[in-house]
């Protein structure tokens, strides 16, 4: 299982790098606002930062808009993936980035035919929002294995970023289902690592090391 970065923040993402987690990166315009620096000055330091996919969101509400940004967005660097938005007009718009080989990543996903839908269309990816889902009392990872069984039904190439990961469990579940991605903010993945007894461990090892005799 592939993990991203869910996240604009640079400094998170090299000691992420630093911990050999990381194989991409998803943005969204919430996240870059935080980093209080200008959109695609973000989207360039991260591309400096990880050789992988790195999604940036396009945010017209119209397929022309949308593939205009597109463009652009590409245009960054090699790796960036357009985030497009799961609407009809988004639908168009994947179409034509994948005729022109733009890769996307459709997000906003909360129902597994939703996703079918992005594959069929074209998209690189598709982003199911699973947090968003359990915060409305929906099991929101129901929908990935949906998601996942359809699309190995029908052999179609498009990935599943299990997006929107609030806990530990969510990471569980999705590799048990064999999602291709899961998209981690830094405290997530934080807590994945560590474990208390890992550290009282570690604390009495230190202190029994204490006790043995020097030379
Ligand atoms: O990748 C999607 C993610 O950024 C949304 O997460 O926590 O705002 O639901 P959240």
């Amino acid at each position: 299982m592939k993990i991203f970065m869910d996240t604009a923040d640079v400094g998170e993402i090299r000691e992420a790098v630093s911990m050999g987690m990381v194989d991409g990166v998803t943005t969204n315009p919430s996240l870059i606002a935080k980093t209080g620096k200008p959109f695609n000055q973000v989207i360039e330091e991260i591309c400096g930062i990880v050789d992988g996919p790195i999604s940036a969101e396009a945010v017209s509400p119209d397929a022309e808009g949308m593939l205009k940004e597109a463009r652009e967005l590409s245009g960054i660097h090699k790796n960036v993936v357009v985030k497009i938005p799961m609407t009809t007009e988004g639908l168009k718009a994947v179409k034509i980035c994948s005729a022109e080989g733009i890769k996307t990543n459709v997000t906003l996903v909360f129902q597994s035919l939703q996703g079918l839908l992005a594959a069929k269309a074209g998209a690189g990816y598709v982003s199911p929002f699973i947090g968003r889902l359990d915060d409305i009392c929906q099991e929101g990872m129901d929908m990935v294995g949906d998601l996942l069984a359809m699309l190995r039904n029908y052999n179609y190439p498009t990935e599943v970023i299990v997006a929107s990961i609030r806990h530990s469990i969510h990471v569980v579940q999705s590799a048990l289902l064999g999602a291709h991605v899961v998209t981690l903010p830094f405290k997530v993945l934080d807590r994945l690592v560590n474990h208390p007894l890992t550290d009282s461990g570690i604390e009495k090892f230190l202190a029994d090391y204490k006790k043995i005799p020097k030379p």
